[in-house]
Order: C-alpha cells, then structure tokens, then sequence
C-alpha cells in the first residue's frame, strides 16, 4: 500500500526520534543555555515505538532513521534496534549520531542489526570544536569512529557536515580527506534557518555551488553521480573516484520528492522539516486506538499533505531565523533537536 499526498509524493521514510536531550550544544542547532524538555512520562516508551513503526509500515514506511536529539542518550536503545530489525517491512535502518557515546554502543547497536550510521562531524579541531558545540570531547567522536570501523557499519560510514561561513569553511577539503581516510562518505548540508538556528542569517550560508568551486578548484573536475532516490543528499564523484556529498536544502531544496515524516520523542508527527505543527499520535496510541485507526489518522494527514517548507522559504524577499527563542522554550516541538535533524 502506498499512500500519495497532494503533490503525489509517497510516505516512504520514517525519521523517529528517541530523545528529545542533547549532550552538545552546537551553534546551529542548540545556541541557548536554557531549553524545555519534555516530561519522562510523554517520552514514547520502545512497545510504543514498535507499535506505531507497524502502523506506518503498513502504510508503505520501508526507511526508518533513528535521530534525536542525540539518541545514544536513550537507554538501550540497541533494544529498540534489535525490535525494529526483526521487522521485515524495514528495509533501511539508520541512525544519525554526533558521535560522543558511539565508541562504547557501536558494537552492540550493530550486533542487534542496525544496517546504517551517519555520524555528524562539522570540525576537526579541537578548539572550533568546542566554540561549535560547547563541549571539549572531539576524541570520544574519534574514539568512535575508530570503532565503528571494526564493525560490520564501516561498510555504509557516512559523515555529515553542516557548512558555515566564517566557522568551518576552510575545512571541507580537510573533510574529505579525513572521510576518506575512514571509508566514510562526507556529505555537506547547508546551513538551513530552521528550529534552533536563531543566528541564521543568508550571508552564512555556504552553498552548493560555492562548495563546488572550491572542490574543483582542489581536485580538478567533479562529476555528478546519476540520482538514484528520494534521499535530499547529492552525490558526486571526485577524479580519484572517491564519493562525496551535498545537501543543498538551502538553496536548491528537494521537497518535490520528500517522502519522508518525522516523529518526536513523545509522539508528535510533522510531515515536513518546516511545519509549524504536527498531530499528536501518542494520544490515540494511549487511549487504545486500532491499528485501522491509527492509519485511517495518518492516511488522511498524509492524503492531505502539500508541505513544500524548504521551497517556500526560498520564495521570501526577507529571510531570517525561522522562529525565535522565546517562541521555542514556550513550543519546543518548534526545534531542530526535537524533530531530528
Ligand atoms: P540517507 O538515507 O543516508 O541519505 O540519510 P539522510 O540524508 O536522509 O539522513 P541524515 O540524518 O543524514 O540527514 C542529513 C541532513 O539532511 C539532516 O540532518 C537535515 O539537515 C537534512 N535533511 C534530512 N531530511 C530533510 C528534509 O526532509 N528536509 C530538509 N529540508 N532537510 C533534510
Ligand atoms: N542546518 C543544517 N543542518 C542542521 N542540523 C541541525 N540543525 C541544522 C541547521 N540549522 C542537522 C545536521 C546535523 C544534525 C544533528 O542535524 O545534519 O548534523
Ligand atoms: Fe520535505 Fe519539508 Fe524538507 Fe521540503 S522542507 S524536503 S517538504 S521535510
């Protein structure tokens, strides 16, 4: 069953996030010193995550993404994993990580059958590490990398850059070289003006086109790689066959074949990165709703979606942060760390 919204776009990718906490603080996405979290008990328990996971397979969900905040925070979440694997509906399970917990869960998330991992790294430096994200453990991330690789997740390694001007644009080629060097594909997002990036401004936007030039400029002429999915990365390909990647949500955005959803920690469903609101599935989840009604709530969202976020946004003349702090604190669901990157 494939459910299409008003655009004819089919709900594919699941984005569930496990945990709404972060260890770092990093500029783009955690710039206060104060955040609300969300109460223990709206937290989605692993039985509920399953339990909602099988509604969406049902509905054709084949991808599903573990996020956060940072979901190594989450307590055994290689529980979950091991859950999630054994369902054959699943064909792409994924994680996205910063890093700083990976070195001693990699083996037992790998062991319970997760299929892939993208570990966000945006400096190499110690001291930019710290004015990135505040904290001083760029080694633990090493650490992890470094296991990660003696394991079967070496194979699918992706590293995900954010590109800032004036913060890490001189490291990109220093990137790639690192990524290289661990068999990891390095993708470059641009700096996007949602959630929690309050110190967004147009001019800090490192674009594709400009990450281009300065690739060739380096290595000599870049072949773009043929698309081959929905996923908002594009590939290419350096002289020396090496793969690298750019997510250019910013300024040329992909959402005319966005199939994918995110879920919050506490069981909240946004149908688009952007969306001011999302419908509360916990609710029904709690007060014993069917399977069938379950669907018959998201199949009718779903059917009725025509989200466009990131291509709207490029139509402003005045483009700025997406919402303010304080709007935050009093909605958090308005955040980047809560919806999952
Ligand atoms: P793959 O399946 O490995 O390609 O994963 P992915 O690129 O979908 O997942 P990942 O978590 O690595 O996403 C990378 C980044 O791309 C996210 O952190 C966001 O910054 C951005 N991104 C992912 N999905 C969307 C989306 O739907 N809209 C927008 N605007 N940006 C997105
Ligand atoms: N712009 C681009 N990507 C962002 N992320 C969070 N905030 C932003 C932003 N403002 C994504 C990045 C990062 C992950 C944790 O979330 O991909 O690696
Ligand atoms: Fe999808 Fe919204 Fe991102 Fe566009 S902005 S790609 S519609 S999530």
């Amino acid at each position: 069953m494939t459910l299409r919204d008003q655009h004819l776009r089919p709900l594919k990718n699941l984005r569930l996030s496990v945990t709404d906490r972060c260890n770092l603080r990093c500029q783009y996405c955690m710039p206060e010193e104060n955040y609300t979290w969300f109460p223990h008990e709206q937290i989605l328990q692993f039985e509920e995550c399953c339990q909602l996971v099988d509604v969406f397979t049902g509905l054709g969900v084949d991808k599903v993404r573990l996020t956060g905040g940072e979901p190594l925070l989450r307590r055994d979440l290689h529980i979950l994993v091991r859950q999630l694997a054994q369902k054959a509906a699943i064909k792409d399970l994924a994680l996205t990580t910063n890093g700083l917990l990976l070195a001693e869960r990699v083996e037992e998330l790998s062991a319970a059958g997760l299929g892939r991992l993208t570990i966000s790294l945006d400096t190499l430096r110690h001291d930019r590490f710290f004015t990135l994200s505040r904290s001083k453990k760029l080694d633990q991330v090493m650490e992890g990398i470094e296991e990660t690789k003696k394991t079967s997740l070496a194979a699918s390694l992706k590293i995900d850059t954010v590109a800032m001007r004036g913060v890490n644009d001189d490291e990109f080629i220093d990137l790639i070289e690192f990524g290289g060097e661990h068999g990891a594909e390095v993708r470059f997002i641009e700096f996007m003006d949602v959630g929690g990036a309050t110190t967004w401004s147009k001019d800090k936007v490192v674009t594709r086109a400009e990450m281009l030039r300065t690739f060739e400029k380096h290595y000599g002429a870049i072949e773009a790689v043929p698309k081959k999915d929905s996923a908002p990365a594009d590939q290419y390909c350096l002289p020396d066959g090496r793969i690298f990647g750019i997510i250019s949500s910013t300024t040329q955005p992909f959402c005319g074949n966005c199939d994918r959803s995110r879920l919050t920690a506490d069981g909240k469903w946004f149908l688009c990165l952007y969306a001011s609101t999302g419908i509360d599935l916990r609710a029904p989840l709690r007060e014993g709703a069917s399977t069938e009604e379950l669907q018959a709530i998201i199949g009718q969202a779903w059917g009725s979606r025509d989200d466009r976020g990131a291509e709207e946004r490029l139509t402003l003349k005045e483009r700025g942060r997406l919402a303010s702090a304080s709007d935050m604190r009093k909605n958090p669901h308005l955040e980047m760390h809560t919806r999952g990157g």
